[in-house]
């Protein structure tokens, strides 16, 4: 977060509360979101696309306190589920304002979506939009769609979260002519209305040259459809993926620049093909609340393992935060709970499941004195921990706690056992 600092006693302190405090009152493992960093990131990227919009991704992370603070900042909405479809309705994000994503949609979820209004439906396959085609039939009512395309830009970053190559699940094939078809079939349906092309290449992408690849191409299509049936699509969304730092070597671009470059190339090719220019939406999650939360763990046991390195044991883990395990991530940690003088040792900070992978965080260097009791603090958590966090080996998720302007509360409460307990049938 941006309003983190050390108190004159060494303790790490967020929006005005310490550590030591939000510990003591919450309890450990904890996610502590700086909402006044959360807002100020919203409102960079409001600032960067002006008259455009900007989706924030609920997958990064996503419960009513988040979106309330998304619709303040006059942020859309992207969801991918009946279930965060449900939570942003909950929480009053106007339904127009939220875009509905997915490869595998159900009858019951796209049903769920029309009826509430969603102001557009981001369609994925040719199976979906016969589902859709028959529920607006059935309702009377007109969605508005765009389509999924599959660009083919080979983005740099993990597999697993690359999304724009051909040979994945995501989209409509551009270079196999499956896009154009999907347009072409919405097109001809009167119930349907296609307001545009939407590309989504990956995620934690340093380089912008993928978007302005994956623009160029998408633009060309949008001129393919103009010229085989005259009509030009009013919008343009080139989705989300701007990487974020998790370690001092990262370096990400600032909403600013990403806007330039990409309002840049989509102006310019618009002028090239003779097309007006889109309305342009982006779909950040990461970037929005990836920096603003951090998670607070307390030490429990420090091992030196034959002069290789020390092992040092949180209260959490994998449950927590599967990205390391998962995506081979980088993350760093501190001590939060006092400074220290001692020597750095190389450590690995590791969590309390069951199994070897369970690695927080790979490689950092800590004071030689680290101890049990210490309070950790592993920053850049706000995207993918809690939306992917698990019960794993019976574990109860931690709560999210947001601070701001010195006062704490809970946004997310703490599992408890009997959480998970109360599941068990017989
Ligand atoms: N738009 C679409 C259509 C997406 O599929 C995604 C992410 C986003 C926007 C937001 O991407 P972001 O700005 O957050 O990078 N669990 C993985 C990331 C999966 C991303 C899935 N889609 C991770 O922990 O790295």
């Amino acid at each position: 977060p941006r309003n983190v600092a050390r108190d004159a006693d060494g303790t790490l302190a967020v929006g005005g509360l310490t550590a030591r405090a939000l510990a003591e009152e919450f309890g450990t493992p904890a996610y502590v979101l700086d909402e006044g960093d959360l807002r100020s990131r919203c409102r960079d990227f409001r600032a960067a696309f002006p008259d455009q919009d900007v989706y924030y991704a609920g997958k990064a992370f996503l419960c009513r306190a988040v979106v309330r603070v998304i619709a303040e900042e006059g942020l859309h909405l992207d969801v991918c589920t009946g279930g965060e479809l449900r939570t942003a309705l909950a929480a009053g994000m106007p339904a127009e304002r939220i875009g509905f994503h997915g490869n595998n949609k159900s009858v019951a979820e796209l049903t769920r979506a029309v009826d509430a209004g969603v102001g557009r439906i981001i369609v994925d396959s040719f199976h979906e939009i016969d589902r859709l085609t028959g529920i607006a039939r059935e309702r009377g009512v007109r969605p508005k769609v765009l389509v999924r395309v599959t660009v083919g830009v080979e983005a740099h970053t993990h597999e697993f979260i690359a999304t724009a190559h051909e040979d994945q699940k995501f989209g409509f094939s551009l270079a196999g002519g499956a896009a154009a078809q999907a347009a072409f079939r919405i097109l001809d349906e009167d119930v349907l209305e296609l307001r545009g092309l939407h590309s989504h290449i990956g995620s934690q992408i340093f380089d912008a040259s993928g978007f302005e690849v994956s623009a160029r191409r998408v633009l060309a299509l949008q001129a393919q459809i103009r010229d085989a049936r005259g009509v030009e699509l009013p919008e343009l969304d080139l989705g989300g993926g701007f990487g974020i730092a998790y370690t001092t070597q990262d370096d990400p671009a600032t909403p600013q620049d990403l806007s330039k470059r990409l309002n840049k190339i989509v102006d310019s090719e618009c002028a090239a093909l003779s097309l007006a220019v889109p309305h342009l939406s982006v779909e950040p999650g990461r970037a929005i609340v990836g920096p603003a939360v951090f998670t607070l763990y307390e030490v429990g046991t420090v091992k030196d393992v034959d002069g290789i390195r020390t092992y040092v044991s949180v209260d959490g883990g994998m449950s927590d935060n599967i990205r390391t395990a998962l995506y081979d991530a980088s993350y760093s940690a501190t001590i939060a709970s006092r400074s220290s003088d001692a020597s750095p040792i190389l450590a690995r900070v590791v969590g309390k499941h069951c199994e070897s992978g369970d690695i927080v965080v790979k490689d950092e260097f800590l004071p030689a004195d680290v101890q049990p009791g210490d309070l950790l603090a592993v920053p850049g958590t706000g995207a993918y921990c809690r939306s992917m966090a698990s019960n794993y080996n019976h574990v109860p998720r931690p709560p999210v706690v947001a601070v701001r302007d010195g006062k704490a509360r809970v946004i997310v409460r703490r599992e408890t056992e009997d959480d998970l307990l109360a599941l068990d049938v017989g």
